[in-house]
């Protein structure tokens, strides 16, 4: 089984690691692409080892560059892709079909193929063409699963908190079994 995971430079870098965690746990092979600030962002948010943690999950790891990788092509038989985070700049080429990367290529082929496509699209506040992009993107079929804390399960740490979001985004693939805790209805 395998997976396409993106990563984009918008803020919630240990997001990424957090679904290659899962994924990983589940099995899966992960087809890992980030943007230059991705790299950044991992750096910055989480420090100078997470890259090298995020690359030795992955099956492979391709430069964001090569528009012929596997991730690019409809034939490449992948059970979807989760972009975790998801930048505003990503989300617009994604939105508007642009596939100007391999990123926001592998994002759109998902949508053509009808496959999954997950979005933790994060910024904060909003713009008006923040918004229409995100309804673009989900008329085409995407989920946008903005990284918010689930309150109603009491997280402890943000740990806690990204373990959840990234374990709901895994989830939305229908890989298997939920791996996300869930509401007992108890309070
Ligand atoms: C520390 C840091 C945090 C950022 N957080 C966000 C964010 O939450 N959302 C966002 O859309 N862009 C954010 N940005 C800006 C993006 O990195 C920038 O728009 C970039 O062009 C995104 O390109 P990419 O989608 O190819 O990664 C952040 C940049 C830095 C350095």
């Amino acid at each position: 089984m395998r997976v396409a995971l993106g990563v984009s430079g918008a803020s919630g870098a240990a997001l990424a690691l957090a679904c290659a965690r899962h994924l990983a746990r589940l099995g899966t092979r992960i087809d890992l692409v980030l943007s230059p600030m991705a790299e950044r962002t991992l750096d910055t948010e989480v420090g100078p080892d997470a890259l090298r943690e995020l690359e030795g999950m992955a099956a492979r790891r391709h430069d964001i560059r090569d528009l012929g990788a596997t991730i690019a092509s409809g034939s490449h038989p992948v059970a979807g892709m989760i972009v975790a985070p998801c930048s505003m700049r990503s989300l617009a080429a994604i939105a508007h079909g642009l596939d100007d990367n391999l990123l926001t290529r592998a994002a759109g082929v998902q949508l053509k193929e009808r496959r999954p496509l997950v979005l933790l699209a994060r910024e904060a506040p909003l713009t008006l063409a923040h918004l229409r992009n995100m309804t673009a993107a989900a008329e085409m079929g995407a989920v946008i699963l903005p990284p918010v804390p689930a309150f109603y399960l009491r997280p402890h740490s943000v740990d806690e908190i990204v373990t959840q979001i990234a374990a709901r985004a895994v989830d939305l693939l229908r890989l298997g079994p939920p791996v996300a805790a869930a509401w007992d209805g108890e309070g």
